[in-house]
């Protein structure tokens, strides 16, 4: 694609400019942006730039391998592993505002950076695949007063004192264009057309409740079976995005010839452009049957399965 071609040179450019002979560090989560952003600025600055793979203990099944994977492995760019994730699940545990577990997370990531930084001789500059769309909701909501919405750690859950200037070259991007550039720089196929996973990850799907191991497991469980089944319908790329989400409510059912009074889950779907607006994605009843069937039967801890008809307005796309 020829303006993709070239809005990459110039980004390149651009990118030298800002940071010099300076260091980068880039915080990798498995998504398109942050890869994006990463392959970009190694194309820009080699070396000058480290890779910081934050597990957190919010990822979804296997994500943390597959990330590491394509980095080290497909690119060979120098990417640094860091498991934090009781320094994570520890600071959030029993806090249950939508707020302040997105400042918190944000908060402790800057940490994490700072840190890696400090090891490789101190860092100038942060990168991050901000994009378009999430500095317009971090900052107002489109047509109305000027209200957060939420703060996406990258935009608005930065802490306001931090060491290292940005570097966000996807700024002026949506999705679909980060996709191209993707696409442009070499980034695999099935890379560039993965669904949106937000920075908090699982901690932002376990609403109005403590956070535990126990409930990220649960969550997770159901998570794998319900993109299984996607994929296995062919369906997973006219979706947005797709994702589980455990409710803090518990449901009585019969399984055999007990009872059992364990935890209800919702599954979200929703076809989109660029995540500002959404429509629920309408699955056929015996698809959603039959991963009903599959997450009950298959995941201790649900009994119970529910499917979120809300669009976006009024809804927003992730709960919380
Ligand atoms: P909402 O829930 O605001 O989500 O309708 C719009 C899109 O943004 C993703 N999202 C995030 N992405 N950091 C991110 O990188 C975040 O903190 C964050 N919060 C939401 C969400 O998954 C959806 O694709």
């Amino acid at each position: 694609d020829w303006t993709m071609n070239a809005y990459k040179d110039d980004a390149i450019d651009k990118i030298r400019k800002q940071v010099g002979d300076g260091k980068v560090i880039c915080g990798l989560s498995g998504g398109v942006d942050s890869s994006v952003t990463a392959v970009l600025i190694h194309e820009a600055i080699g070396d000058q730039l480290t890779c910081v793979f934050v597990d957190h203990g919010f990822m979804r099944s296997g994500e943390a391998d597959q990330v590491v994977t394509l980095f080290r492995d497909h690119y060979n760019i120098p990417l640094v592993h860091v498991d934090a994730s009781d320094t994570f699940i520890g600071a959030i545990e029993g806090e249950t505002d939508p707020e302040v577990k997105r400042k918190t997370i944000g908060r402790l990531f800057i940490e994490v950076f700072e840190q890696e930084a400090k090891k490789i001789g101190g860092a100038d500059f942060l990168a991050q695949g901000t994009l378009y769309p999430d500095v317009i909701e971090s900052v107002s909501f489109t047509g109305g007063p000027s209200v957060t919405i939420k703060s996406h750690h990258n935009v608005g859950g930065l802490p306001e004192r931090m060491n290292m200037k940005l570097v966000e070259p996807l700024r002026e991007l949506f999705k679909d264009e980060v996709r191209d550039l993707g696409r442009e720089l070499g980034l695999p196929d099935s890379f560039v057309g993965r669904h949106p996973f937000p920075g908090p990850g699982l901690a932002i799907r376990i609403p109005g409740q403590p956070i535990t191991r126990e409930k990220l497991d649960v969550l997770r469980k159901a998570d794998a079976i319900y993109l299984e089944e996607i994929r296995n319908a062919g369906l997973y790329d006219a979706i947005w995005q797709a994702f589980a989400v455990l409710l803090p409510v518990r449901t009585v059912g019969v399984m055999g010839d007990g009872r059992t009074y364990d935890y209800a889950c919702a599954l979200r779907a929703v076809t989109s452009t660029d995540g500002m607006t959404a429509d629920f994605f309408p699955f056929p009843p015996e698809l959603l049957g039959r991963i009903a069937n599959r997450i009950i039967n298959e995941v201790n801890g649900i009994n119970r399965v529910t499917y979120d008809f809300t669009s976006k307005p009024p809804g927003t796309i992730e709960w919380e």
